[in-house]
């Protein structure tokens, strides 16, 4: 878990100079910038959703209540051939607005059936429709576009999307990396169901999330239906492709179960897969009902890829995982994927959450206490990585997978439980998970939720242990 800082790059840094030159332009013609503005902004949708982290990521003016997803990916060239179809309503009037959408190139772009308009800036598919959209208008945008996928690299140097791998892709999108493979409003705020139809060579298996729809072989080719009914965030979709052995079963509580390991993880994975129902009970009984109608892992063979990810009902892992890691993904789908982030700066939300759910299992399965995993922490000195910032507050899109957001995020969680009881705290965990399924959370809103449970004022432990720089002085 690296956390290189990064300079401001691309976008960012042409933003910068764009300013820069603004300040210097005469008056007059600044004036007359300034009274351009009022007469088009309110009908152009802005070019991200405000995020300080990452200030390009989703778009503003509309919602994508639906994804129809329709790929076909050449695992020997690496080509991807792609058709999206998104069904979205209009927040405000548009006479213009932005798809996130990185590489990969468009051929033809129709709103509500009828030609419009696009441009490439960047990450920004600037997209004009031949008519404004009122404000409350549903409308639909059919992407075609095509391409050799690749990466992108994220400020903290990792790389994330589409990633190929030996034998197909390992598609994981935290936090950039969907619009390495469809146009997309790309950022947690926006919440959508989703259709995926994936074609891939025969003998290949292509798993997104969801529901398994099923799969025909035709000419040489085999093409997977899923169906992601629930709302997702565009970062937790995935189409992983690959040599997989697939294992599907319903559990008791009437969860849909698809499993596919690539074969040569496939002796590691199975002690581990076979505890996924007993994970998911366990979470269940802990943190409220499953929120979702499907479950499942993807277990993949990808060595330079270097993390897993709660990808929506189904993780992807990048070799085999171990039982600490199969629990903490499937926390995710309670704190992450069911309640998601507004807010990058968040991340602690999903990642101290996770890890505390993996202190919490090591502790009622025979393993460490969750006090001892947080005393082992806490006796780090005051020079190391654990304390370089506080969780609550990471600073930077380079932070928010760093120790910090992990071990101290789940260690104010421990502070929390200490001050407020074990009884009130897991009614605090499972109220938050009810309260917000299927929608967003915040910090504050998390603070607010905890004293209004415990009836008691937990300002100053919140502030110790989410937002002051350093170690913390022992409560
Ligand atoms: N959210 C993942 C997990 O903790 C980790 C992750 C996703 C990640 N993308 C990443 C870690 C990029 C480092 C870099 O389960
Ligand atoms: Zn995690």
């Amino acid at each position: 878990m690296t956390s290189t800082r990064r300079p401001a790059t691309g976008r960012r840094a042409a933003v910068l100079r764009r300013e820069a030159v603004l300040a210097t332009v005469p008056v007059a013609v600044a004036a007359l910038l300034a009274a351009a503005g009022p007469a088009t902004a309110g009908t152009i949708g802005q070019s991200g959703v405000g995020d300080p982290y990452f200030p390009s990521a989703g778009n503003g003016g509309y919602h994508v209540r639906h994804y129809g997803l329709t790929l076909r990916y050449d695992t020997t060239s690496r080509h991807l051939d792609g058709t999206a179809v998104l069904s979205a309503r209009a927040t405000q009037r548009l006479a213009r607005f932005d798809l996130d959408l990185n590489g990969l190139k468009v051929t033809r772009l129709t709103v509500d059936g009828a030609a419009a308009r696009f441009s490439r800036d960047g990450q920004e598919l600037v997209v004009t429709p031949r008519h404004a959209l009122r404000k409350g208008q549903n409308f639909r945008v059919t992407v075609t576009y095509n391409g050799t996928p690749k990466p992108v690299t994220d400020p903290d140097g990792s790389h994330d999307g589409w990633i190929p791998t030996d034998d197909g892709a390992f598609v994981a999108g935290e936090p950039q990396g969907a619009m390495t493979w469809f146009p997309a409003n790309n950022h947690p705020r926006d919440k959508s169901s989703y259709d995926f139809t994936l074609t891939v060579p025969k003998g290949r298996t292509a798993i997104a999330n969801g529901v398994f729809l099923g799969e025909r072989t035709a000419h040489g080719r085999t093409t997977f239906r899923w169906r992601q009914s629930e709302p997702m965030a565009a970062y937790l979709a995935t189409a992983t492709v690959g040599k997989f052995k697939v294992e599907r079963y319903t559990t008791r509580d009437g969860i849909q179960v698809y499993n596919a390991v690539d074969p040569r993880e496939a002796s590691a994975a199975a002690p581990v897969l076979k505890k996924l129902p007993s994970v998911l009970e366990w979470e269940s009984r802990l943190f409220g009902p499953y929120p979702f109608r499907a479950a499942g892992s993807v277990v993949d063979r990808a060595p330079d890829v270097g993390f897993a990810l709660e990808t929506q009902t189904r993780p992807l892992y990048d070799s085999a995982p171990d039982l600490s890691t199969l629990v903490h993904e499937s926390a995710h789908q309670w704190f992450g994927d069911s309640v998601s982030l507004t807010s990058w700066k968040d991340i602690w939300l999903n990642e101290g959450f996770a890890t505390y759910a993996e202190w919490l299992y090591s502790e009622q399965h025979g393993g460490d206490s969750a006090q001892k995993s947080f005393d082992t922490l806490y006796a780090k000195p005051a020079g190391h990585e654990l304390w370089a910032y506080p969780p609550g507050n990471p600073g930077s899109g380079a932070n928010i997978f760093g120790t910090p957001v992990y071990a101290r995020g789940a260690m104010a969680l421990h502070e929390l439980r200490k001050a407020v009881g074990d009884r009130v705290f897991v009614r605090i965990l499972r109220t938050w998970a009810t309260e917000h399924r299927g929608v967003h959370g915040t910090t504050a809103q998390f603070v607010r939720l905890a004293e209004r449970e415990s009836g008691k004022n937990l300002d100053g432990l919140f502030h110790t242990w989410l937002y002051t720089k350093g170690k913390p002085d022992k409560a």
